[in-house]
């Protein structure tokens, strides 16, 4: 790896240049010298996320080595500080390399952490959001990239259609989210998926079309950071980390923009190997408390290389580790509510009944504290809700997984597959299937894109479950005392529906495994 060569500087940033001869100051003025403040920078995006120890971080991402900006916030200049160098490698890299490990990223992440009081920051004059005391209105997004991966033979996991916004939704759902003023965006996991493409007469139709592929920056770009541009601007957000984002995957995407510590960098794991990504080598972040308001408290938890579609005893080393990273939800303080934020689900649809429970469900078992009424998480492409009965002593769970990527309906191996019958296996609960030896008492399962608008109401919180034109699909009501959440469940949705493969991938997307590929989601 070698680092970019300097560029030249921004005009503004560069002030001998522009203190020369008369014509010199002119052709400044003309590039904008004068009306360019030189803390602006030439920033692609900016957000502002929640993290650790009711920390704000402000970051942006600047093209190649550039400055990084300076903030002003509550009337003071906060300088960003390079998170992430941009890196280029150019040359060919060793055959045992994971494409994944250290890929391009000619960009540079810039950040500065403001304490929990900081109110007002802007850069270049303009806003950046931040948190509000009193939280009313929280969008609920996950699983949102588009699912490109392709091998140069044999199967390939379903080719998602990137250039088609009704294929790939996330760009009009983040759109419709950013319209309804969020005060806060929680995005629960999974944002890159666009991995590689190596299939000539498979992907040759993808490029045609201009779809981009690939681990680096052009990757996240086109997956993540420009479709998410409206709603980064509409509200302060908070990241969960996906499987996707684990170290033999897009890991390094995450630690350089998103991951909530210091950044990182990922080793040369390579995926479905012996050197996989799992919780003990994947840089796992320890869960985090996340306040809102005076009435509710957030916990925020990396499972995302945990080893869910395994039962406890061929995970040996994941029951620590979660005991460990999990603190922040064992030792929040009783008495106010608690939900907790986490990509894979707790209980898991695709862990047959007898293998169960897998070391998250064990550690649930006596881990999880009575003040935890929700478990908000994505991974399944689907929205679904689980209630348990007051007996259990558990908290509701609920899926929010249908955000852009592919839909469980239109994958074959998925035991929500629907082919050509839309609606077919979407259901109200109960159903017979066991949660860690329990049936669920109510709860719905939906194969729709959407996204989840929570509002509060009163001492509780309604929800509404949104498709990508900002429709209503099932209007929802959290009861947090009862640890339920009760939607209702919608008419059929109408055929044809769009996120079928296109034309260009038909027939090419045939996985021949069974239903293993948890961490492949
Ligand atoms: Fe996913």
């Amino acid at each position: 790896m070698r680092k970019l060569p300097k560029l030249p500087r921004p005009l503004a940033a560069n002030p001998p240049g522009c203190r020369g001869a008369t014509l010199l100051l002119a052709l400044c003025l003309l590039a904008g010298c004068a009306t360019r403040a030189a803390d602006e920078g030439a920033t692609r995006h900016r957000w502002t996320q929640l993290g650790p120890d009711g920390r704000i971080s402000l970051r942006s991402i600047v093209d190649g080595v550039g400055d990084c900006p300076t903030a002003v916030v509550d009337g003071a200049r906060v300088p960003l500080q390079v998170r992430a160098a941009a890196t280029v490698t150019g040359a060919p890299r060793p055959s045992p390399d994971n494409p994944a490990f250290r890929p391009d990223f000619a960009v540079t992440t810039c950040e500065a952490t403001l304490p929990a009081t900081a109110r007002q920051a802007s850069i270049g004059g303009d806003p950046l959001p931040m948190p509000v005391s009193d939280p009313r209105r929280i969008i609920i997004v996950g699983d949102t990239g588009c699912r490109i991966k392709v091998p140069a033979s044999g199967p390939a996991d379903p080719i998602q259609n990137c250039a088609g916004t009704s294929d790939w939704p996330w760009p009009r759902i983040a759109a419709a989210a950013a319209a309804t003023q969020p005060d806060l965006v929680i995005h629960v996991g999974d944002y890159h998926y666009r991995e590689y493409c190596d299939d000539p007469a498979r992907c040759q139709p993808l490029r045609d079309q201009g779809v981009v592929v690939g681990y680096g920056w052009a990757g996240w770009q086109a997956d993540f950071l420009a479709p998410a541009t409206p709603l980064l601007a509409a509200a302060p957000w908070i990241v969960v980390r996906g499987n996707h984002e684990n170290c033999d995957r897009g890991g390094e995407g995450w630690m350089r923009f998103l991951s909530p510590v210091p950044y990182r960098q990922c080793g040369n794991q390579a995926y479905k190997t012996a050197s996989q990504s799992v919780l003990g080598n994947n840089l796992t972040a320890d869960a985090y408390r996340v306040e809102l308001g005076k009435r509710l408290t957030l916990v925020v938890a990396d499972n995302a290389a945990f080893a869910d579609y395994l039962p406890l005893a061929q995970t040996p080393d994941d029951l620590a580790i979660l005991q460990r990273t999990l603190r922040a939800l064992t030792t929040a303080p009783s008495g106010r509510p608690l939900w907790l934020l986490i990509h894979k689900p707790l209980w898991y649809d695709l862990l047959p009944a007898a293998a169960q429970p897998n070391a998250l469900q064990t550690f649930a078992r006596s881990g999880l504290p009575a003040s935890l009424q929700f478990v908000f998480a994505g991974h399944e492409h689907a929205f679904a809700t689980l209630n348990f009965a007051a007996s259990a002593g558990r908290p509701a769970q609920v899926i929010v997984g249908a955000s852009g990527t592919q839909l469980e309906a239109f994958d074959p191996q998925s035991p929500l597959y629907e082919g050509a019958a839309p609606g077919s296996k979407e259901q109200a609960l109960p159903d017979a299937r066991l949660h860690d030896g329990i049936a669920a008492s109510s709860g719905i399962v939906l194969n729709r894109y959407s996204f989840l608008l929570l509002e509060r109401a009163g001492d509780g919180w309604d929800g509404t479950l949104i498709d990508a034109d900002g429709r209503a699909i099932s209007r929802c009501r959290l009861d947090g005392d009862g640890r339920q959440i009760d939607c209702g469940f919608p008419a059929p949705p109408q055929a044809p529906r769009s996120g079928a493969q296109p034309s260009c991938c038909r027939g090419a997307s045939r996985r021949n495994g069974r239903w293993v590929a948890a961490s492949s989601r």
